[in-house]
């Protein structure tokens, strides 16, 4: 499994200040009052819902991040809001997870991944159709830069499809959209820039676009890793899952593994984060290289 962040279940909650623990006042400074129980409850259910395990140095983090949902939803605490949300089967639901997710990513991100993954493009006749999927891809950096090495290792008119998912609809959306500040594109160099993005004028200086070729190649669709219900048919023949197994203990990690090898071809690679080793899972698949696995 992997080498962090491997609690069975969701750990307790720390000790928050005594006013926040009798659950009648806030910290001083806090707009609303925020117990251990409401802790627990926000930990349960994002546990339920997306898999993620928040460990307990998080509080300060889920507090602000979902002040915000109660401002928005009109509620004046955490109690009255978590009650209203687990009575309700409505959009807050994608908000409260788009809330706690953490979509942290970058263009080229962990760049040896992309050598290989183009080297292991080349290898193939192009007659066949390359299947990819680029799950957890966040706000759209990882799934553009498959598609530039794509294209760069097959040429302007690939045989390839990529599927690009997440969990959060706001990353999704805005990963669809594929405009970034060029203080984000830091990752990509000069002849990249030239051959695949359009740089912003006049309002839009300091953004750029990614060219339609590149989006033409990719499907943006909602897939929750921890659910059993991928829309998938066809195998496919590499798959990026980096970065988000770390949020997950180690049962759902060898659930989502043991699933990702069932909508993967044999030899297909797998590529994972840089703190990621599924090295217990040697049943499903073989390490190839850094964070680099083939199914078996
Ligand atoms: C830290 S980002 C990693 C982004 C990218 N893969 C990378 O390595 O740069 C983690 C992503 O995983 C997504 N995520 C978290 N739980 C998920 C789940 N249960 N199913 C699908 N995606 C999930 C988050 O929304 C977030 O965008």
């Amino acid at each position: 499994m992997l080498s962090v962040n491997n609690n069975p279940r969701p750990p307790a909650a720390v000790s928050v200040p005594a006013a926040s623990q009798a659950g009648d006042a806030g910290a001083p400074g806090r707009e609303f009052v925020w117990t251990n129980a409401d802790f627990d409850r926000v930990q349960a259910l994002i546990y339920q819902r997306a898999g993620i395990s928040l460990h307990d140095g998080k509080h300060a983090m889920v507090y602000s991040r979902l002040s915000r949902r109660l401002r928005d939803t009109g509620h004046q605490s955490f109690k009255d809001y978590l009650g209203w949300l687990e009575t309700h089967d409505g959009p807050e639901w994608q908000e409260f997870i788009n809330a706690l997710t953490t979509n942290l990513t970058s263009f080229f991100r962990e760049q040896h991944h992309f050598e290989i993954f183009a080297n292991h493009l080349k290898s193939r006749p192009a007659a066949s159709a390359w299947r990819v999927w680029c799950n957890a891809a966040s706000t759209g950096e990882e799934p553009y830069s498959i598609v530039m090495s794509a294209l760069e290792a097959l040429g302007a008119k690939p045989n390839f499809v990529l599927t690009a998912s997440d969990i959060d609809s706001k990353v999704l959306a805005s990963a669809a959209q594929g405009v970034y500040r060029l203080e984000g594109l830091k990752g990509v160099n000069e002849e990249r820039m030239q051959r695949f993005f359009l740089r912003g004028k006049g309002a839009n200086a300091g953004m750029a676009r990614v060219k339609p070729e590149l989006q033409r190649l990719i499907a943006f669709i909602s897939v929750n890793l921890i659910r059993d219900d991928w829309p998938f048919r066809e195998p496919f023949d590499v798959v990026f899952c980096r970065n988000v197994m770390i949020y997950f203990d180690a049962p759902t990690q060898r659930q989502v593994l043991e699933r990702i090898h069932r909508v993967m071809a044999p030899g297909g690679l797998l590529f994972v984060g840089h703190a990621e080793n599924f090295g217990e899972s040697r049943d499903l698949f073989v390490l190839r290289g850094k964070t680099v696995y083939e199914r078996r």
